[in-house]
């Protein structure tokens, strides 16, 4: 096994700008992974992490992430991620103040690297950075001239995702009749919910947040499952929509899906390994990258190529469901477990 040294040793990415934030008593990390195929481009994640080492270790694995998504689906965009490592909560004002000096940072790169939102950031943050950081920032709100919130073409992606999964372990990509396990009723996870509801499929769902909960319960007829039972719940697909890492020995052991497809970024604790513990289980995994790529995908195509809504998201689901297509019968026709699939699909590109 990699130590975490090793493995930062092993990035491959361009650039990591470090800057100290002495006002906020917070450190900002822009990471430029690659840009071979364009500028790089990546949401901002901001919240409190356990140290500066953990804040640098996230932004290179989410970075390298947003690489493989472009690469996947063949755009000339680059990776890219920021995280904004808050020691402390702020309040409005001070975090406002904030994200005008990260706009600094992002103005100064002078388009090496695009932003948009990710966990703990909005639309309406960008609109607040767009004012200092112009024109390098993605998913503005529509009042502002952008095309909103990048959970919504993620959410579409995620469901061809699981169609596309469907049709590889049932023979079909109908999801009705389906049961699809949703950890984390967040922006992505509850309107991926709604499709699939619409689709027929019937929902049980994971959520921290009791008022969320109690809300879900009372006006949806999805099964919320308590979070002891969240990797062993029987179900046909499990749709991880929350943090990374939740993929690892012990709860691949616990498993009883057939398939996962999630929006979640980085779900495998030892990607290097995990893949192949999940292929052993027979239980089939569209990697993450593929899967949660249409975020991204529909933002740039919307605000950087002018396309239209309703195209953009059909080219989102369209261009999931042909690289997870190409990635599984690949992984079954060399035997290997489909993150390694997924990497040579997309260098192949
Ligand atoms: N949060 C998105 C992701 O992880 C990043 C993103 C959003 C990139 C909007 C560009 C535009 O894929």
């Amino acid at each position: 096994m990699m130590t975490d040294e090793q493995k930062t040793l092993q990035w491959g990415g361009e650039a990591l700008h470090i800057y100290r934030d002495e006002i906020a008593d917070a450190w900002i990390i822009i990471a430029v992974h690659s840009t071979r195929r364009g500028p790089s481009a990546g949401g901002i994640r901001m919240k409190q992490y356990n140290g500066l080492q953990e804040a640098i270790a996230d932004v290179m694995k989410l970075s390298a992430a947003m690489t493989m998504k472009f690469a996947t689906v063949n755009m000339s965009w680059g990776g890219g991620k920021t995280v904004v490592y808050l020691t402390r909560p702020l309040d409005v004002a001070s975090r406002e103040a904030l994200l005008l000096r990260l706009g600094l940072h992002i103005k100064n790169l002078c388009g090496q690297y695009y932003a948009g939102p990710d966990i703990g950031t909005s639309s309406e943050d960008m609109d607040v950075l767009h004012g200092v950081a112009a024109p390098y920032i993605f998913s503005r709100t529509p009042a502002t001239g952008g095309s909103g919130s990048s959970s919504i073409p993620t959410a579409y992606g995620v469901f061809a995702a699981i169609q596309a999964t469907c049709r590889q372990i049932f023979g079909e990509a109908d999801v009705s009749g389906k049961s699809i396990l949703i950890q984390g009723m967040g922006n992505v996870g509850r309107f991926l919910a709604q499709l699939l509801h619409e689709a027929g499929a019937s929902i049980l769902f994971s959520e921290t947040n009791p008022a969320l909960v109690a809300e879900l319960s009372e006006t949806t007829d999805y099964r919320w499952v308590a979070p002891e039972n969240l990797f062993d719940t029987p179900c046909d697909i499990f749709s991880p929509c929350a943090q990374g890492g939740i993929l690892d020995h012990s709860t691949i052991s616990k498993l009883r899906c057939r398939g996962i497809a999630g929006a979640a970024n980085n779900q495998l604790y030892h990607p290097e390994r995990d893949g192949e513990l999940l292929r052993e289980r027979n239980i089939l995994y569209a990697p993450d990258f593929v899967a949660n790529l249409g975020g991204a995908m529909g933002i740039t195509l919307m605000e950087a190529e002018g396309m239209e809504y309703e195209t953009a998201m059909l080219r989102v689901q369209t261009a999931i469901g042909t690289a997870l297509d190409g990635i599984f019968l690949l992984a079954g026709e060399l035997k290997i477990d489909t993150v390694d699939a997924a990497e040579r699909w997309v260098t192949k590109l």
